[in-house]
């Protein structure tokens, strides 16, 4: 299969990937792990914060990316450019800070004293004539960042720039209310499952009736028992569907009434009117968005080994909040996909626990489980590409 296809609507054929079951050691096999790694997570643009937390010239933000082993300072210049920089003094090593986000003109190493730009160059290093090198070569290392949509995106081994890499989906990123945000709510967890294991329960709904039968049982109704989307669109590596509500649901009067409160500040800023707002957009390899008419959230699951991952949940929002009741209205939208979510957890780490004691050999994934198998297909040709370029 070539995942280089325009977007394909699956209600035209739900077969389009085929029907075979999945092997079940994609979800375990710690070699399969670090093919993945190799080829998919080293090679992709990836997400790790947006331009509204660097709101002015020397402000950072800290990030640990375990799977490259690496610590990146994200900074914003003097002239405003975002820099993406190895959190590490080109001395001897010594990591520069342990700051989780700030504001600094420079950035010195404790060790001897290197002082770096919050570009990266190298401004002044003690009793520097003694050394075999010069400033220029020693600058902080440098990996490749951009922005899309208010989003900042960072990659290691970049095989195209993160336009090509979105496609089409770069577009729509740019005229989502993300784009515009100017704060947000965070949840950082762990889990003990394999990456696409947390994040296919993010795309499928099949297990909403049963997980979810309290939480979210607006999700499913009458015309539509198990709250299937009302369609599935691939898009290349991304894919996207759209999530149905039954329109005669009850909704709990203390839900309606956050929704009211937050809801000037949510139709002022279009979010209740945007056609998007019931869309879920999947951007490969491990982030999702997903907008309610409630809320607008960010989801991105980074792998920490074959069998363990950490999730980063923000709630996005334009503005302050200027009264008790928009502010009572945001905690209570985050409040409730940590509510939904906390009732998936159980199950998820269940689930890696049964496909980790090698018991299966394939798992299966149903007509409406197609965002799960795209995902799963989008892998494997990543994969299949590195092992062609590098013989392993
Ligand atoms: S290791 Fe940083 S100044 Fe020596
Ligand atoms: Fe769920």
């Amino acid at each position: 299969m070539n995942v280089y296809f325009g977007a394909i609507e699956t209600r035209d054929d739900p077969t389009v990937l085929g029907t075979e079951p999945i092997p079940a050691r994609y979800y375990y096999d710690p070699e399969w792990y670090e093919l993945e790694r190799k080829a998919i997570f080293m090679r992709s643009w990836l997400n790790v914060g947006h331009v509204c937390e660097l709101p002015e010239p020397g402000s950072f933000i800290r990030r640990e990316i375990e799977f490259a082993g690496a610590s990146l300072l994200i900074t914003r210049g003097k002239d405003g450019t975002i820099h993406a920089l190895h959190n590490v003094c080109t001395h001897r090593g010594t990591q520069l800070t342990e700051e989780e986000s700030g504001k600094a003109t420079k950035f010195s190493c404790r060790y001897h004293m290197w002082t770096f730009g919050t570009d990266g160059a190298l401004l002044s290093a003690p009793d520097f004539d003694r050394f075999y090198t010069d400033k220029k070569a020693c600058a902080l290392k440098q990996v490749k960042v951009d922005v899309c949509g208010g989003l900042i995106f960072v990659a290691f081994e970049p095989q195209q720039g993160l336009r090509e890499f979105l496609g089409s989906m770069a577009e729509t990123l740019e005229q989502l209310p993300v784009a515009r945000a100017t704060t947000f709510h965070e949840y950082v967890y762990e889990i003990d499952a394999n990456w696409k294991l947390d994040y296919d329960n993010f795309q499928e709904n099949y297990h909403l009736r049963f997980i979810h039968s309290r939480s979210a049982g607006a999700g499913c109704g009458p015309d539509n028992p198990f709250g299937y989307p009302s369609h599935f669109t691939l898009n290349g590596r991304h894919r996207t569907q759209t999530i149905w509500t039954d329109p005669n649901a009850k909704v709990q009067p203390t839900m309606l009434e956050a929704y009211m409160r937050g809801a000037p500040r949510l139709a002022a800023d279009g979010i209740l009117n945007d056609p998007n707002s019931r869309e879920y957009f999947a951007l490969f390899p491990n982030l999702f968005l997903f907008g309610s008419p409630g809320s607008h959230f960010l989801h991105t699951v980074f792998p920490l080994g074959a069998e363990k991952s950490r999730g980063v949940i923000r709630l996005y929002w334009i503005g302050e909040d200027e009264t008790a009741s928009v502010r009572y209205a945001r905690e209570f939208a985050l409040a409730q996909i940590r509510d939904i979510h906390s009732e998936d957890v159980a199950v998820v780490q269940a689930g890696q626990r049964g496909v980790s004691s090698g018991a299966l050999e394939h798992l299966h994934f149903q007509e409406k489980e197609i965002l799960c198998r795209h995902l799963v297909k989008v892998c494997e040709e990543a994969v299949e590409a590195y092992q062609v370029e590098t013989g392993e």
